[in-house]
């Protein structure tokens, strides 16, 4: 039985979705008030339970071969904090796991993460990476770059609506951004690969890109020209939250470029390109109702 916590989210959805086709047994960890029935109805069990409950965790992970978390706080907000739930919460998942003797435990960190960095949310991650390094399971840790499907719908979504972009700073560092289902493919497949154990796998996309690059993408892929303006650190950024614009900030005063070719041949997975990734979304947003309010492209920084 492999336990997903944060089926419900982004990443963990993929992943419970993929270990369902490969028809793996998957139990997942649902509060009551999440979308989690679609999965129930793919075949995943669902037990109730809580990061922030220890005693919920407990049952949870009862008979568990291997645990994969991708949950963390940053979309939900309330009770649910950086302390509560990304330090505490995964402190209460890695000792119920042992406790269970599950047997190999999937971390989702992030890139930079560092039990010592300065950011509270890359501190907690580095602190649950070192708890979990210690916890006497068998552990893998992913370390995914920025992922595509949360950051382009965010900052260059606007273009669909013809709406300019916005940039902060010039746009001109280069990420290894990476699509949120190669990410999937690695957890999955780290799950019975011998060489995942004791492994952090740093994880990135095809190419590194800059903000420009992605402008580009969907210039061709719409067939018109994209209207960009620049604007300084610290302004606020039109559409987007507060907590956003830092790290947008942040993303101009540094380059994370990764060669993933040994990792990607190692794992089977085949990155994602922006191109590919661009004409999916643009596609799927112009399916979906009410595309040209602009409400779905937005919508994973907005909650
Ligand atoms: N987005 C990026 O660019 C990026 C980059 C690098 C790493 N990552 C990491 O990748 C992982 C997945 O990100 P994502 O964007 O897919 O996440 P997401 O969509 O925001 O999903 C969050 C999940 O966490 C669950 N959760 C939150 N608080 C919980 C609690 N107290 N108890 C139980 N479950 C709780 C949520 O459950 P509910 O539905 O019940 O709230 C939801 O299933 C995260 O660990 C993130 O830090 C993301």
């Amino acid at each position: 039985m492999i336990l997903v916590v944060g089926a419900t989210g982004q990443l963990g959805g993929l992943i419970a979705r993929m270990l369902l086709d490969q028809g793996k047994p998957v139990r997942i960890l649902v509060r009551p008030a999440s979308a989690y029935e679609p999965l129930v109805a793919a075949g995943a069990r669902a037990v109730t339970g809580d990061l922030k409950d220890p005693d919920s965790l407990v049952a949870a992970c009862q008979g568990v071969d291997a645990v994969v978390t991708t949950a963390n706080s940053v979309s939900r907000g309330g009770e649910d904090t950086v302390a509560s739930v990304d330090d505490a919460g995964n402190a209460n998942l890695i000792e119920a796991a042992a406790a269970a003797s599950v047997r190999h435990f999937v971390f989702t960190s992030a890139l930079g993460a560092d039990p010592e960095h300065l950011m509270p949310f890359l501190k907690a991650k580095g602190q649950t990476e070192r708890r979990l390094r210690t916890s006497g399971m068998t552990w893998t840790v992913l370390q995914p770059n920025l992922y595509m499907d949360t950051w382009i719908p965010a900052v260059v979504g606007p273009a669909l609506a013809r709406q300019p972009v916005t940039l902060v700073g010039e746009g001109l560092r280069q990420h290894s951004m990476v699509a949120a289902r190669d990410v999937a493919s690695y957890a999955v497949t780290a799950i019975d690969h011998p060489e995942a154990l004791g492994q952090t796998l740093f994880i990135g996309g095809a190419h590194p890109v800059t903000w420009r690059d992605v402008v580009c993408a969907f210039e061709a892929e719409l067939g018109r020209e994209i209207p960009v303006r620049t604007i300084e650190p610290g302004e606020p950024v039109p559409g987007l939250p507060e907590v956003v614009k830092p790290l947008l900030a942040a993303l101009d005063t540094y380059d994370s470029p990764m060669d993933m070719t040994q990792l990607s041949a190692q794992y089977g997975v085949r990155p994602t390109t922006l191109l590919e990734f661009v004409h999916g979304f643009v596609t799927t947003s112009r399916q979906a109702a009410g595309w040209a309010r602009g409400a779905p492209m937005r919508g994973r920084l907005q909650r």
